[in-house]
C-alpha cells in the first residue's frame, strides 16, 4: 500500500509487514510481549493492585516454550508484525491463535506501545480470525480499550470475569475424597468432557500442561472432572461435569495454595467457585472478560488464560 492523504495510517503500515510467525521470531516476539504487557498492566493497574514487575527470565523462557509449542501444533494461527518491508526486522506485534477441532482460541495478542493505534492490531487480528474460519472462538480479554473495541467489532461477546484473592483460612478446608493424581491415560475422557463444555478437547495441550503442572482428576465417569494446579498452587484450568465435583477440585487446589492466592477467570455462570472462595475467606475482585463467539460461556469451568 502507498501512503496517501486518504489513509493516515498508510505510512506507518507500509513499514510494517504482517506475516506468519517463524521459529526464529520467538525471541524478538517475547521481547515485544514483555514490553507490551508491562506497559498495559501499568496503565490499567488499580491503586490496590501490587506494583507491576518486569517479566522474569523464567517467565520469558516459559513464554517462548509455550509459543514454540503453539507454532509446532498449529502454525497457521500464529502471526507477527515485523518492521521493514523485507519481513526480517524486529517483531512489533503478534497474534497467536490456535484451532483445536471445532474450536478457535486466541492465546496472546499485542502490539508494542510505540506502534499501537496505527492499524497493526487490526491486521494481525484479521489474519488470526481468517485462520478461525467459521469456528466458534474463545479467549481471555484484557480491559485495554483498543483490545475490547477490536473484539466486539469482530462479533465476540465480552463476559466480565471475577477473581477471588487472599490467603485461604485453612480451618475452612473440608476433607475431600474421590480425587486422584491424573495421568496421560486420563486425556481421552478429559477431551470428551471438554467437548461437552467448550465444543473441543484440549488435545495436545494436555501433554504440554501435564509436563508443567500437577493434574488432579475425579475419575468417576458418571461425574468426571479435572484441574491443573500450577507451581503456586493455583487452578490453571478446571473442568467438571457437575458444580459439586468442580467445588471438590477447587477445594483440593486451595489446600495446596501457599500464602496469598488467586482463583481467576470466574464468570457469573461459575458462581460455584465464588461460593468456595467466600467460604475459604477470599475476597471477590473483578478482572477482564471471557470473550466468546458462536458458543456459550463454559460451565462448570475455569478457563486457562493460555489454552482456554
Ligand atoms: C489490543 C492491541 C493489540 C491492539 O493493537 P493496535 O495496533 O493498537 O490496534 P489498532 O490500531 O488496529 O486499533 C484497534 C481499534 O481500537 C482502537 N484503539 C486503539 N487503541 C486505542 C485506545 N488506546 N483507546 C481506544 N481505542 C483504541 C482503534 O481506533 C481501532 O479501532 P477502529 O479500527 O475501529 O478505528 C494493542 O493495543 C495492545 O497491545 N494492547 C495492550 C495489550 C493487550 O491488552 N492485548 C490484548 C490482550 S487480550
Amino acid at each position: 500500500m502507498h501512503p496517501s492523504r486518504a489513509d493516515p495510517y498508510a505510512e506507518a503500515m507500509d513499514s510494517v509487514q504482517v506475516r506468519p510467525m517463524r521459529e526464529d521470531d520467538l525471541a524478538s516476539a517475547e521481547r515485544a510481549s514483555a514490553l507490551t504487557f508491562f506497559d498495559a498492566e501499568r496503565s490499567t493497574r488499580r491503586v490496590s493492585d501490587p506494583e507491576v514487575e518486569p517479566r522474569s527470565a523464567n517467565a520469558s523462557k516459559q513464554w517462548i516454550d509455550r509459543m514454540r509449542f503453539c507454532l509446532s501444533v498449529d502454525p497457521g494461527g500464529c502471526w507477527v508484525a515485523v518492521k521493514g518491508d523485507s519481513g526480517s526486522g524486529d517483531v512489533v506485534g503478534f497474534a497467536i491463535s490456535q484451532n483445536r477441532g471445532r474450536l478457535w482460541f486466541l492465546a496472546t495478542y499485542g502490539v508494542l506501545p510505540s506502534h499501537q493505534a496505527q492499524g497493526i492490531g487490526k491486521r494481525l487480528m484479521g489474519a488470526a480470525l481468517d485462520h478461525a474460519g467459521s469456528r466458534p472462538g474463545i479467549f481471555s480479554s484484557s480491559v485495554h480499550a483498543g483490545a475490547t473495541r477490536r473484539y466486539r467489532l469482530a462479533g465476540f461477546s465480552l463476559h466480565p470475569q471475577m477473581r477471588m484473592v487472599g490467603t485461604v483460612d485453612r480451618s475452612t478446608l473440608p476433607v475431600v475424597d474421590g480425587l486422584r493424581e491424573g495421568r496421560a491415560d486420563d486425556f481421552e475422557w478429559m477431551d470428551r468432557l471438554d467437548q461437552g463444555l467448550r465444543l473441543a478437547g484440549h488435545g495436545p495441550d494436555h501433554g504440554y500442561m501435564l509436563g508443567t503442572m500437577r493434574l488432579v482428576v475425579c475419575r468417576d465417569m458418571a461425574n468426571p472432572g479435572y484441574v491443573y494446579i500450577d507451581g503456586h498452587g493455583r487452578a490453571s484450568l478446571l473442568a467438571a461435569a457437575h458444580p459439586e465435583i468442580a467445588q471438590k477440585l477447587l477445594w483440593e487446589t486451595l489446600a495446596s495454595s501457599r500464602g496469598r492466592t488467586l482463583v481467576n477467570c470466574i464468570t457469573t455462570q461459575n458462581e460455584w467457585a465464588i461460593d468456595v472462595g467466600l467460604e475459604a475467606r477470599l475476597d471477590i475482585g473483578q478482572e477482564g472478560y471471557i470473550a466468546v463467539r458462536g458458543m456459550p460461556v463454559p460451565a462448570p469451568y475455569l478457563a486457562s488464560g493460555h489454552f482456554l
